[in-house]
């Protein structure tokens, strides 16, 4: 039997969104579920002043770094910098579709090079040896084929790359925005189920259209993890069962009392010079599905205008647990 890993539930880098607040967030919601950043240039991480890039203390393992390259001599200097830090793992981008993206030539065209996508692999690996994933999609345009998805993995795999996440769709480089990339091409689970009988001894990770907790864990029946995206932001709160359903760690917590904490790292961030609004952004779903959202996201609003601090909806976040308790 292979090792539980915290592979087996994982929340999708997502850009704009996993940033270091959401990312917190969830930490506070499941201790165990591996958390990816949004996908960071390299360029941003060798030039990058601010280190957006770093592990924060407070913001604790396991945490994937996914870049975005298509370089592998800067690669390997953004190595240099970013195996200081205590990353999980260090994922490829070979997926997003988006024309900024495709004009810097990585994201998902870097399917249609899988060679170029071993050298960055072999480049990085001389400067670090934090585990290196890909994630990828099932295909891309025309190439829509098992043929062509397993040429691709399978350079990945002569590279001794143990793990990689497929959104089971595939990427149309003309035509389709982002948004229109995750929705119109339909999922296609039996081409990456194909994939995983192939390359048996690969971890292959499931991803897109996962909607919760139950699903992902449904598909570990097929694949040796599920990783969630906009279904996490929709919802952050159903990961509060995470660690039980799929650590065997029962984590007692309640809405309040992770907005107890989250509000010692929101102060530290906001006396830093973060904005009310960036703080509150990840809380907006929390109460999602539950009586009382709407008072939640009002109040939550004026935080984000700066017409009320920050700190004045622990009270109301208790009062809303009251409330879902008393419904329970
Ligand atoms: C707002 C948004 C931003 C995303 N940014 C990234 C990204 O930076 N890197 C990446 O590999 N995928 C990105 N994705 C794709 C997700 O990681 C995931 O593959 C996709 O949403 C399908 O999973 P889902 O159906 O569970 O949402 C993004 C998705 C969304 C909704």
């Amino acid at each position: 039997m292979k090792n539980i890993n915290s592979n087996i539930l994982s929340i999708a880098p997502m850009m704009d969104r996993t940033d270091l607040h959401f990312r917190n967030l969830m930490r506070l919601i499941s201790k165990n579920t591996l958390l990816y950043t949004e996908m960071i240039n390299v360029n941003t991480i060798i030039h990058d002043q601010n280190k957006r890039f770093m592990i924060e203390d407070d913001c604790q393992n396991p945490i994937a770094l996914q870049i975005g390259c298509s370089d592998p001599i800067l690669a390997q200097k953004a190595a240099k910098i970013f195996s200081k830090e205590k990353f999980q793992e260090i994922n490829i981008n070979c997926g997003c579709p988006s024309n900024k993206v495709v004009n810097g030539n990585f994201g998902a065209c870097l399917m249609k090079e899988p060679k170029k996508v071993g050298k960055m692999i072999t480049a990085i690996r001389e400067e670090t040896d934090i585990p290196i994933t890909i994630k990828t999609r099932i295909g891309l345009d025309n190439f829509d084929t098992d043929n062509f998805l397993e040429e691709f993995i399978s350079e990945l795999y002569t590279r001794n790359v143990k793990t990689v996440i497929i959104h089971a769709r595939i990427a149309i480089l003309s035509g389709l925005s982002p948004h229109e990339n995750r929705t119109i091409p339909p999922l296609n689970y039996d081409r990456v189920k194909r994939i995983k009988k192939k390359f048996n001894e690969m971890d292959i990770i499931i991803n897109g259209g996962v909607k919760n907790l139950l699903e992902a864990k449904w598909h570990l029946n097929s694949f040796d993890g599920s990783m969630i995206g906009r279904a996490a932001w929709d919802n952050p709160w159903m990961f509060s069962e995470a660690d039980e359903l799929f650590y065997n760690d029962k984590n007692n917590i309640s809405r309040s009392s992770i907005i107890n904490k989250y509000l010692k790292h929101a102060n530290k961030y906001i006396s830093m010079g973060h904005s009310q609004r960036r703080l509150v952004r990840p809380l907006f779903n929390l109460f999602y599905g539950i009586q009382g959202s709407k008072v939640w996201k009002q109040q939550l609003n004026e935080v984000a205008n700066n017409k009320i601090s920050i700190n004045s909806i622990y009270d109301l976040a208790s009062q809303l647990d009251e409330i879902t308790e008393a419904a329970a």
